[in-house]
């Protein structure tokens, strides 16, 4: 494999719920959840069933012929989905559900540019990485795609001066994940919804990291009571399988014209059987509900811990999308919790990310505290230590 992932000395061979375990059967508590994927916990008997029938049935339909488990799929997917957005393309994994929407957006109001944010993470393809903010991943690619610019994010005014007769939209995170688990401020979603009204801006969220009841809302941007015009969807949808959705009102999905978009996968039966399972599962299971709870019980045992450590600047998040600032860089922290049986994710150098499948326990999350606490103390004496003073 190319050497691009930025590897962990472990090798992990099953996972069950919010657990994990390696080829030496160490478990560990999973509050990386894949990257945001296994939000349903892994290997979800719901999905595992819906895999092995549909497997035995068909596994692969293009997109040119209908299929059952297709139209399921995407029926169940529009009763979820915000109101209004009832037209969906299916891809194959975030970034391409950001690659149609900036398409959709430029066919829709045929102009170019796309305002996006300082911070942002949008993926690593092309035109998703033009709206990807990190340098360290656009550098060595330019030139990426043109107009598509950056704005300071959090801050209404510097949007509207950005705004031109040229822009077609503005693309965001509801919650930015990989730019360390950052809340917009209040009023600032319902803000940018009036601007793109009054201006006649196409508004786009990816909500590729925030949905799927991760943030205790289904979508993240029902915690502020907006809806966008284009909303970008991934990871958890197909319960582990992978998968890109991109929804939009239907006049401005009807906007893309016969083969102006499309991918071999798109909406195969496989990949739908598992979807149509996972949000079964989702809604049946009162998951989003359960991350609204267990989420807070998380993040008050999160607080609990600033209050002790003083290497603890800010918690962050809402719901299972939790974040976790220290004063200094996170990777010791990480690779020791690793040890000790807990997978922890970063987000920048100084923030740790937990996304943990909705199905956590309270045990669970108990555990992942437990050794947090402990090995954050050890890098408190040690700091100490070289300081020559006491940590607390
Ligand atoms: C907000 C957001 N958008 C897009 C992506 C890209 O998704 P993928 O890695 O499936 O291409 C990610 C991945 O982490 C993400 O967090």
């Amino acid at each position: 494999m190319a050497n691009v992932f930025a590897k962990r000395q472990i090798v992990i061979t099953k996972g069950k719920g919010a657990l994990l375990w390696d080829i030496k059967s160490k478990e560990y508590v999973d509050c990386m959840g894949a990257y945001g994927v296994a939000l349903l916990g892994h290997c979800h008997p719901r999905v595992v069933a819906a895999i092995h029938a549909q497997v035995e049935q068909l596994i692969s339909c293009h997109a040119s012929l209908y299929n059952d488990k297709r139209s399921e799929f995407l029926q169940k997917l529009i009763a979820i989905t915000p109101e209004g957005l009832n037209k969906a393309f299916l891809s194959n994994s975030g970034a391409e559900s950001v690659e149609c929407a900036i398409k959709l957006a430029r066919k829709y109001t045929g102009k170019p540019e796309i305002i996006a944010m300082m911070g942002a993470f949008h993926g690593k393809t092309m035109g998703a990485l033009s709206a990807t903010w990190d340098k360290k991943y656009r550098e060595s690619f330019m030139p990426l795609v043109p107009e598509i610019k950056h704005v300071p994010p959090d801050n209404l005014e510097k949007v509207r001066e950005a705004i031109t007769e040229k822009t077609a939209a503005i693309l965001l995170e509801p919650i930015r994940g990989e730019g360390g688990i950052r809340m917009p401020p209040e009023g600032y979603l319902k803000g940018l919804r009036q601007l793109c009204d009054e201006k006649g801006v196409l508004l786009i969220f990816d909500e590729v990291q925030t949905s799927f009841g991760r943030t205790g809302k289904l979508f993240g941007c029902e915690n502020w009571g907006v809806t966008p015009d284009v909303m970008c969807l991934a990871k958890p949808f197909a319960g582990g399988l992978p998968i890109g959705i991109t929804v939009a009102k239907e006049n401005i999905m009807s906007a893309f014209k016969l083969g102006e978009h499309s991918t071999t996968f798109s909406g195969s039966p496989l990949v739908c059987a598992a979807g149509c399972a996972a949000i079964d599962s989702l809604v049946s299971e009162n998951l989003t509900e359960k991350a609204a709870k267990t989420g807070k019980y998380f993040k008050d045992q999160l607080e609990a811990l600033q209050a002790k450590h003083k290497i603890i600047k800010e918690v962050r998040g809402l719901g299972l999308m939790l974040g976790v600032e220290l004063r200094f860089d996170v990777f010791n922290i990480i690779v020791k919790c690793a040890e000790r049986g807990v997978l922890i994710l970063d987000s920048g150098r100084n923030v740790l990310r937990f996304l943990p499948p909705l199905v956590i326990t309270q045990a669970q999350i108990d555990k992942a505290i437990a050794v947090l606490d402990a090995v954050l103390e050890e890098e408190e004496n040690a700091r100490a230590s070289q300081s020559g003073t006491t940590a607390n």
